[in-house]
């Protein structure tokens, strides 16, 4: 520190001896005035220091100006200072801006509110879910932009303690829940979460199970009907009674086939991969067009076209159920003097495809994209009539998911259906690799 201290006393004490060695010999006063001109120029001095250091600290940016002393000293420590600060400064926006960087891509709207509902600031979620433009509704009062009349409410009386379920304005339509948070300097967050899928999968929770309980309500009342009626017989006759069992046990098969059915999707939904192994389709398709053939009794013309021997790698016990499936199907669906194919062969892209076409009653095409939905029937008396419980659909698609496939649904009212399993190029094994993959699994 002395350092800089003395050198201003040197110079002061060097202008005092200049003034006094200017001033021998000569009239009286004249020290004075060398002493002061020296003091007026070493102010000078100071002054154009001044100036540079306001010049530098104007401009905010830049290596602070040249100085030696004392001066030197306070421009290198002020510079120190400035650039302590501006780092400071850039890394609390940098924090800040990574912040509203995420706050902005939340997958949840946020909405901050003033006092007095005012909107100040939202994310893009927000803009998504409530249909809000951040060139035009920054600033406005809320209730303006949202007007439902319970969500109003709800707001004025700070969400009442509780989160609230509402719709979302815009379209496509869906459910919201929001949630008030209080901010200080009475400041709000509303927080708006999208809703419509757990909503959607709840709806379908509750109609499955609605659906479940009436499938077996049906043929357990048919049952328990004829036991009651027996039981209430004081002397039941045995002749009667056998009249009744094949009813009995029809029913019985329902339940049976419907617990299956149950099982089957149960199982395909908690095991997260099948089992793979190489499996022989063409031997699979045989074995099809044969059960194919017991099934329809010669009451249709049953043909199989076998346009590759490829294989396929996935699991051949799901693979077999699924396309026995669309197998029954058309055996159901196609009256007598009809005709079913069953096809494998080759698709568009180096894709596979098991194919089934019926000269059947056909599908409408408002049907085509619900049949893979639980229970859905376009005949629902008339499936049940022949045994079917709507499932059988829903277990093939499930199935061609867990080999990525995917089901084509081709259908002409009064001609026929073709039921398409389209198999991607990465699970077949092409005929002239079949020699060298593992042991097919027997379908
Ligand atoms: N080949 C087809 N021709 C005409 N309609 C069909 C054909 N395949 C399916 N459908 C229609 O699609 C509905 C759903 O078929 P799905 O296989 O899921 O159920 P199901 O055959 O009724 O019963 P399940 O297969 O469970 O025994 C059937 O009820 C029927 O209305
Ligand atoms: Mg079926």
């Amino acid at each position: 520190m002395l350092e800089f201290w003395w050198r201003p006393l040197l110079a002061l004490g060097a202008i005092a001896l200049a003034a006094l060695i200017l001033s021998v010999d000569q009239a009286p006063g004249t020290g004075w005035a060398w002493f002061s001109a020296g003091l007026l120029a070493y102010l000078a001095y100071h002054l154009s220091r001044l100036r540079k250091l306001t010049d530098w600290l104007g401009r905010g940016e830049g290596d602070p100006p040249e100085g030696s002393g004392l001066w030197g000293e306070t421009f290198y420590r002020l510079y120190k200072l400035l650039r302590g600060r501006q780092v400071a400064q850039r890394k609390v926006s940098a924090d800040l801006e990574r912040m509203l960087e995420a706050a902005r891509n939340l997958p949840d709207g946020v909405i901050m509110l003033d006092e007095d509902n005012r909107i100040l600031w939202f994310n893009d979620a927000a803009a998504r879910l409530l249909g809000f433009n951040p060139d035009r509704d920054i600033g406005q009062f809320l209730p303006y932009l949202l007007r439902n009349s319970r969500f109003v409410d709800w707001l004025m009386h700070d969400g009442h303690g509780q989160d609230m379920n509402m719709e979302t304005p815009g379209t496509p339509p869906g459910n919201l829940t929001l949630k008030l948070v209080k901010l200080p300097r009475a400041q709000k967050m509303l927080l708006a979460h999208d809703t419509t899928e757990l909503i959607r999968v709840e709806a379908m929770r509750r109609d499955f199970i609605a659906n479940v309980s009436h499938e077996l309500r049906t043929p357990i009342t048919v049952i328990v009907g004829f036991l009651e009626a027996f039981d209430d017989m004081p002397d039941p006759d045995p002749v009667e009674f056998r009249k009744h069992i094949p009813l009995m046990r029809e029913q019985s098969d329902r339940i049976r086939r419907l617990v299956d059915d149950l099982l089957t999707l149960a199982r395909l939904e908690s095991e997260p991969e099948p089992r793979e192994e190489t499996v022989d389709m063409a031997a699979l398709a045989r074995r099809l067009a044969d059960e194919a053939e017991t099934m329809s009794q010669g009451r249709q013309r049953v043909t199989l076209r076998l346009d590759s021997h490829a294989r396929l790698i996935g699991n051949g016990q799901e693979l077999y159920s699924a396309l026995a499936n669309l197998v029954t199907n058309a055996v159901r669906y196609t009256p007598a003097d009809g005709r079913i194919t069953l096809r494998w062969g080759n698709g568009d892209n180096g894709t596979m495809v098991f194919a089934v076409t019926d000269t059947g009653e056909g599908i409408e095409a408002r049907h085509i994209p619900r049949l893979t939905e639980r229970f859905y029937r376009v005949d629902r008396g008339r499936s049940r009539a022949t045994g079917g419980t709507g499932l059988g659909l829903a277990i093939v698609k499930h199935v061609l998911q867990r080999h990525q496939a995917r089901l084509r649904i081709d259908s002409t009212v009064g001609k026929g259906s073709t039921f398409t399993a389209v198999f991607p190029a990465e699970r077949i094994v092409p005929e002239t690799d079949v020699d060298a993959a593992p042991p097919p699994a027997a379908p």
